[in-house]
């Protein structure tokens, strides 16, 4: 049974492995629950006491919020979880002007799915900053 929560008063870093899969440097767990904290808005997927899923916004609270990271571990995919975190962070901004995420071409029919529609855009990609450590 996933439960899903808004809530990291109660996340440790050692619920949190596993993700940033195929990442050449990816935060380690207690980097990764620092940017949970620092994001605005978080939505976590848990199966038990394990995170498997979780979704990030940054905003200004007002008009604007870009989602930066969604990852569902690979043990947990194709069951819904994807979707059910999308559909939950797009109801807690649903009153944003403008709510913006990046994919590459193949996941657009997946974005589709859960209400968004396709764009373009521009980006800066620092690839040494990939990782905070
Ligand atoms: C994208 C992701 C979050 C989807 O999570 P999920 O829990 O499997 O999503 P759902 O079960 O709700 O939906 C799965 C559907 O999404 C689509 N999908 C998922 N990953 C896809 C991919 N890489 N390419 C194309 N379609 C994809 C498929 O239609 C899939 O349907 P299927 O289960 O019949 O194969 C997950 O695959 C993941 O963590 N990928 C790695 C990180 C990533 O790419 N994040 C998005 C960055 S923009």
């Amino acid at each position: 049974m996933i439960q899903y929560q808004n809530l990291l008063e109660d996340i440790r870093a050692d619920q949190l492995e596993g993700f940033f899969v195929g990442w050449p440097n990816p935060p380690t767990p207690a980097t990764h629950l620092e940017i949970l904290n620092r994001a605005a808005h978080v939505v976590l997927a848990l199966d038990g006491s394990s995170v498997v899923g979780f979704v990030t916004a940054i905003s200004d609270g007002i008009l604007c919020a870009y989602i930066p990271l969604l990852e569902v571990l690979p043990s947990h995919q194709h069951q819904g979880i994807g979707s059910e975190l999308m559909r939950r962070m797009l109801e807690r901004l649903h009153e944003m002007y403008m709510i913006d995420l990046l994919c590459d071409p193949e996941l657009q029919a997946f974005y589709s799915r859960v209400g968004m529609e396709e764009s373009t855009g521009m980006l800066v990609r620092n690839f040494a900053r990939q990782s905070g450590s």
